[in-house]
């Protein structure tokens, strides 16, 4: 059926439940990864991947349940206590690519996500050098 009106990422990924998906399969990864798993002192990955989950239903066009439960993301300023250089951002990246192909959502969407998220994390970088300065969607 013809539609006048875009579909949203989120539909196109497969909304919350593939969201969902790769949220876990992406904290699944980082329970075993050497770089990224010493970021989280507290061991609450359980929180971490739900707040994740959440903002990126959000980050993706979704309902906005991350930020009636947490507020602005205000993601840099939350990721500045982490030390997030080249290598911790090439393997948080390497650790969700990893998590979205896993979960097979139509490659245009997924492509459309990854690069999306690249931007971001990018900008999240806030250690050892300058970051891409651009922030992905909006509202990140
Ligand atoms: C660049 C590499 C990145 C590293 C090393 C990193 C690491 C972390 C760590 C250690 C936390 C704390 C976990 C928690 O308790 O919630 C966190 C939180 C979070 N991260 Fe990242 N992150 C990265 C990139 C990203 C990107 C690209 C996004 C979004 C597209 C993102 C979204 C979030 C969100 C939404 C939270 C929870 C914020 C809150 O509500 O408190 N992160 N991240």
């Amino acid at each position: 059926m013809w539609r006048a009106v875009a579909e949203s990422l989120y539909e196109r990924l497969g909304e919350r439940q593939a969201i969902f998906e790769i949220a876990h399969r992406f904290y699944a990864k980082v329970a075993t990864d050497a770089v990224l798993l010493p970021l989280y002192p507290e061991q609450d990955l359980a929180g971490a991947e739900e707040r994740l989950a959440l903002f990126l239903v959000q980050y993706c066009g979704g309902p906005e349940e991350y930020q009636q439960r947490r507020g602005h993301p205000k993601l840099r300023l939350r990721h500045f206590e982490f030390a997030i250089g080249e290598a911790e951002r090439a393997a948080w990246m390497s650790a969700m690519t990893q998590a979205v192909t896993e979960t097979a959502p139509p490659p245009e969407a997924a492509a459309e996500l990854i690069a999306a998220l690249a931007r971001t994390a990018g900008f999240l970088v806030n250690r050892g050098g300058l970051s891409l300065g651009t922030r992905g969607l909006p509202g990140a």
